[in-house]
C-alpha cells in the first residue's frame, strides 16, 4: 500500500488547518453556491493526496444529485437511504467506511475506491447534501478526518446554505 502523505503541513491535522483557512478565505465575500462548492472540493483534493475523489451530492427532492467535485466522473443520482451517501443523508451522521467492500450497499462509482467518508451538510436543521471523499487505499480516513471534515461541512453549511 502507498504511504499516506499530505501535500500541506507536517501532519494530517496541520494539513486540515491549512485547508480550513484556505476554504474560509475563498468563500469569504462570495455567495455563489456552485463556485464555493467547486473551490472547496478543489482545496480538499489538492491538499490531501490520499484522496482520489472529493465532491458534493446535493439534496433534490428524494434524491442526492451530483454537485461540484474533483476526480473521475461519478454516478449522478443516489436515492436517500442508498449507498454510503444516501445513508449519511438519512441518518444525518458522518459515515466512515474503512473498507468499501465490507459496507453493504456501497455504490461503486470508481472501482479503485477502497475507503470512503461521507459527512452530511445540515443547515437550519435541514439536510442540504453530503460531502463525500474517497481514497484508493483501505483505512485512509480516521477520526482526525472526521472531526476536521465535520468542521469544514459546518462552515460550508453556514457560508453556502444559510446565506440563501
Ligand atoms: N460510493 C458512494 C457513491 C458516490 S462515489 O463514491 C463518488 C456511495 O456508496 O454512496
Amino acid at each position: 500500500m502507498e504511504p499516506i502523505t499530505f501535500v500541506v503541513g507536517e501532519s494530517k491535522s496541520g494539513a486540515y488547518e491549512t485547508v480550513y483557512r484556505q476554504i474560509d478565505a475563498l468563500l469569504s465575500g462570495e455567495s455563489d453556491a456552485i463556485a464555493n462548492l467547486a473551490n472547496s472540493a478543489s482545496v480538499l483534493k489538492y491538499s490531501l493526496n490520499y484522496v482520489s475523489w472529493v465532491g458534493f451530492y446535493l439534496l433534490r427532492g428524494e434524491e442526492l444529485v451530483l454537485g461540484p467535485f474533483q476526480g473521475k466522473p461519478a454516478c449522478v443520482r443516489i436515492r436517500l437511504g442508498n449507498g454510503v451517501c444516501g445513508s449519511a443523508a438519512t441518518s444525518r451522521r458522518t459515515i466512515l467506511v474503512p473498507d468499501v467492500e465490507k459496507f453493504p450497499g456501497h455504490i461503486v462509482c470508481d472501482p479503485d475506491s477502497r475507503s470512503e467518508i461521507v459527512v452530511p451538510i445540515i443547515s437550519n436543521d435541514v439536510v442540504r447534501g453530503v460531502l463525500d471523499l474517497d481514497s484508493s487505499s483501505v483505512n485512509a480516513f480516521d477520526s482526525v478526518d472526521q472531526s476536521n471534515l465535520e468542521r469544514i461541512a459546518a462552515m460550508i453549511s453556514r457560508k453556502v446554505f444559510s446565506a440563501r
